[in-house]
């Protein structure tokens, strides 16, 4: 806006409550809640985050700021989704399979309509405005094997504002007729689809392979060859996650040391690789994979719901792997970040290490935007940062609200939002310095 010459900043807004904003790594301090700090407000600006601390004292620095007052919830960096299948979000919550099974029988026929940018056009927007709900401002997410599913995902999140990362997901074996294409096609399709939206606006391209047992070495050679010639593109793929899978892989590719193998002697091993899952993982593979900093992403809904096993949190975090926390809708059995922590805090029990408050929420936030290497630019609520959060409220029903009335600090009232809560906690959301 410019007015006589003169070029004006848009009016800040000011955000009143309990502001989280982290200083450090949870995980890494002796006691977890001391990695944050609770102010009292955050001031938004242009798409940014301004300012934080004292009311009093930001009203008087920003005056004609536009004062939003949310006393007494809880005012935090938006939930970065770390792995997500959009195009899964009609078939979720489909009973009785595992893995392999659960592919065949119901997403692949799923993914077949995506063809269809209509189609495809209609489910990327029911599935950011069911993620938007659920206070999830940035997500990573699988496509299908049609570029028409990625234009049709990054158009929605690029008209709604948001930072998402996505890709086209390739396949050319042991998938049904009409979702293979080649290891050509797969190359020269991700070239177009990456020359067309990597960096535009808020957007980020991910090479993404499905898994190796839906890829030939011809293929994955192909992907390895795209990431050197893109080295500032995530890759994407899925690790690990059941036995069978591994048992597969391994007849599959019987020349590989592990399931890690099978991806690091195509080049698709580096610090930017996402690995969904990583449950059932060898020494070599916890090795290598923490040499390269590459990122694991926990999916604990759907490692209960397909049945996959228990991530080993406690052990890959003292380890110093860079991990994420995510959905994977449809695999996995609810859109909600809040819903994904306490399935994430039910697995560290029956690991016997039961995680903190302060970490749930640093793995739905910073952690995801680390293993996205998006933490310079959103996940956490600190200046410079861009402005995606939401506003909690730790009272959102009769059970949760009981409970909060005896919390002793924010932590325990935050708790009992994290174990019993969902959609109905997001009191607003925040995209870009815009109230959604
Ligand atoms: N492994 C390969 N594809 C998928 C998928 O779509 N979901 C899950 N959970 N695991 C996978
Ligand atoms: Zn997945």
């Amino acid at each position: 806006m410019t007015t006589h010459g003169r070029i004006e900043k848009p009016a800040p807004q000011i955000l009143r409550g309990q502001v989280l904003s982290f200083v450090r790594d949870p995980f890494a301090e002796e006691s977890p809640k001391d990695a944050a700090q609770v102010h009292e407000a955050v001031v938004l600006q242009g798409g940014s985050i301004a300012a934080l601390g004292s009311f009093d004292a930001l009203h008087a620095e920003f005056p004609n700021a536009a004062v939003h007052d949310h006393s007494g919830k809880l005012i935090m960096a938006g939930f970065v989704d770390a792995h997500v299948h959009y195009p899964q979000t009609a078939i979720i919550a489909s009973w009785g399979k595992r893995l392999l099974d659960w592919l065949n029988s119901y997403t692949f026929p799923e993914e077949m309509r995506f063809g269809s940018r209509t189609y495809a056009d209609e489910l990327a927007a029911r599935y950011l405005d069911l993620t938007t709900a659920h206070g999830t401002t940035t997500v990573c997410s699988y496509c299908t094997i049609h570029p028409e599913s990625v234009d049709a995902f990054f158009s929605a999140a690029q008209a709604r504002g948001q930072r998402v990362v996505a890709g086209k997901t390739c396949m050319d074996r042991n998938a049904p007729e009409g979702l293979r294409d080649t290891p050509q096609s797969a190359h020269d399709d991700s070239a177009a689809l990456i020359s067309r939206w990597h960096g535009v606006d808020r957007l980020s391209y991910a090479i993404t392979p499905r898994f190796s047992p839906t890829s030939t070495p011809e293929q994955l050679e192909a992907m390895g060859a795209l990431w050197a010639t893109h080295p500032d593109c995530l890759m994407q793929t899925h690790l690990s996650e059941q036995t069978d899978e591994i048992a597969w892989v391994n007849s599959l590719f019987p020349e590989a040391r592990d399931y890690l193998d099978t991806y690091e002697a195509f080049g698709l091993l580096g610090a930017r690789g996402v690995y969904g899952h990583a449950i059932h993982l060898e020494p070599r593979e916890r090795d290598r994979l923490r040499e390269h900093d590459a990122a694991l992403v926990h999916c604990p809904t759907s490692n209960t719901f397909i049945g996959s096993g228990l991530f080993d949190m406690a052990g890959l975090k003292a380890a110093g792997h860079r991990i994420g926390l995510a959905t994977d809708t449809g695999g996995g059995s609810s859109f909600s970040m809040l819903r994904t922590m306490a399935a994430a805090y039910e697995i560290g029990q029956l690991r016997g290490t039961p995680m903190h408050a302060s970490e749930l929420l640093w793995l739905a936030t910073q952690g995801s935007a680390r293993a996205l290497r998006l933490d310079d630019r959103i996940g956490n609520i600190a200046p410079g940062m861009e402005a995606d959060l939401l506003v909690l409220d730790l009272a959102s029903t009769p059970a949760i609200a009981q409970r909060t009335a005896r919390a002793a600090d924010i932590w325990e009232a935050a708790f009992a939002t994290i174990m019993m809560g969902d959609d109905r906690a997001i009191s607003e959301v925040w995209i870009g310095g815009q109230k959604v």
